[in-house]
């Protein structure tokens, strides 16, 4: 028992003083540890007769505890001690330059595309969307490309490989098929919720979305952007089109007079069919809209071809329409001036800082949408 007691008075007291965390683990292990003194007290209880160990045993165990309490007091207390230390010699330089953090722009397409809906949402216009992947009907039959029209071959036209009845779904090359998405009332619901659902004239509507075409270079990407716009109503004329298309550039280009002029063109799914310039200089070396001597071409439109409307379930006799496409990347180039079109899809983030925009920008025709 004695020795028990001494045992007992000198782990108290090297638990009392110990100075650190480190030095009251050195004790507990001395104490309670594998080899420590009282693990070897409690090994020889196996050698003890029944007697004995009857009184040793408590005795042991109740020291055993009672060093196990101790250090565990200890523990806490010093523990706190140190916290204190730390926070006491630790010191916040609130000078010290935060380690640079990467910002998120949004794209100029996605932000000339908002400017567009905007606009047209103004306007009345209804918001369409369609699938990429197109079949050939909604793509080029309804929309009355002859069967041997260019925009068919292979050069043109991203194929995909026949499927087992030999059909070949296409990339859209535009987003026109979305008008007949628009037009066409058929029984079957559409194939995804954002599909446009087929509606009885009048109709209204934008349809923005990706289109893909085999070409690149300056000017040219194999996939971009386009907003097509569809107007179905009683006696529609080019006059509705042209005074739509003059307020839809006034207000993209904040830009009041600018002048426009109707060119002549082909589209199979219009007649008559025009491209529209706005008038622009280019002597300085960028595109200045709205001044000079100079057209830039700026939208495919023209009247919604009776054949059309026919492959559409309309009466051409009863609805007339127009229809107008525009290139969304191209206007960002002509209005924020970016010189290559292939490097606003070369994700390369340094281009992305330079013309993009911030999200919480100061209010923009947009704004009131997203
Ligand atoms: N779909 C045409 C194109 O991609 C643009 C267009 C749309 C022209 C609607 C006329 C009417 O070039």
């Amino acid at each position: 028992m004695t020795d028990l007691a001494t045992l007992e008075t000198n782990l108290a007291a090297r638990i009392a003083v110990a100075p650190d965390t480190a030095a009251l683990e050195a004790v507990r292990l001395d104490a309670l540890g594998k080899t420590g003194a009282i693990s070897a007290l409690l090994k020889s209880l196996g050698a003890m007769n029944a007697d004995e160990r009857k009184v040793q045993g408590p005795a042991i165990n109740g020291l055993r505890d009672r060093v196990a309490t101790a250090v565990a007091q200890r523990k806490t207390l010093l523990e706190a001690a140190e916290l204190d230390a730390r926070l006491a010699a630790g010191r916040l330089d609130l000078s010290l330059p935060a380690p640079p953090r990467r910002k998120g722009a949004v794209h100029p397409t996605m932000q000339v595309m908002d400017e567009m809906i905007a606009i047209f949402a103004e306007m009345g216009f209804a918001l369409a969307e369609g699938p990429d992947i197109e079949d050939d009907f909604h793509n080029f039959t309804a929309l009355n490309f002859p069967p041997k029209h260019p925009a068919r071959e292979m050069h043109d036209t991203f194929f995909f490989p026949p499927d087992a009845e030999g059909v070949r779904k296409v990339l859209r090359t535009h987003t026109s098929p979305v008008q007949v998405r628009a037009m066409q009332r058929t029984n079957t619901p559409p194939a995804a919720p954002w599909i446009a659902a087929g509606q009885a004239p009048p109709i209204r509507i934008i349809s923005p979305g990706r289109t893909y075409r085999c070409d690149s270079d300056a000017t040219h990407t194999p996939m971009f952007h386009q907003i097509e716009g569809l107007v179905i109503d009683r006696d529609i004329h080019m006059g509705h089109l042209k005074w739509t298309l003059d307020q839809f550039i006034a207000r993209f280009f904040e830009l009041e007079g600018v002048v426009t002029r109707f060119r002549p063109h082909h589209f199979p799914f219009t007649e008559p069919s025009a491209e529209m310039d706005v008038q622009c200089d280019t002597s300085g070396g960028e595109v200045k809209i709205g001044q000079g001597t100079e057209w830039s071409e700026i939208v495919g439109c023209g009247m919604v071809h009776p054949n059309v409307l026919r492959n559409c379930g309309i009466d051409p006799d009863e609805w007339q329409g127009f229809a107008f496409g525009f290139g969304v990347d191209r206007l960002g180039r002509l209005k924020y001036g970016m010189p290559d079109l292939r490097d606003m899809f070369a994700s390369d983030v340094r281009w992305l800082a330079h013309y993009g925009f911030s999200a919480f920008a100061a209010p923009n025709p947009a704004s009131g949408l997203s």
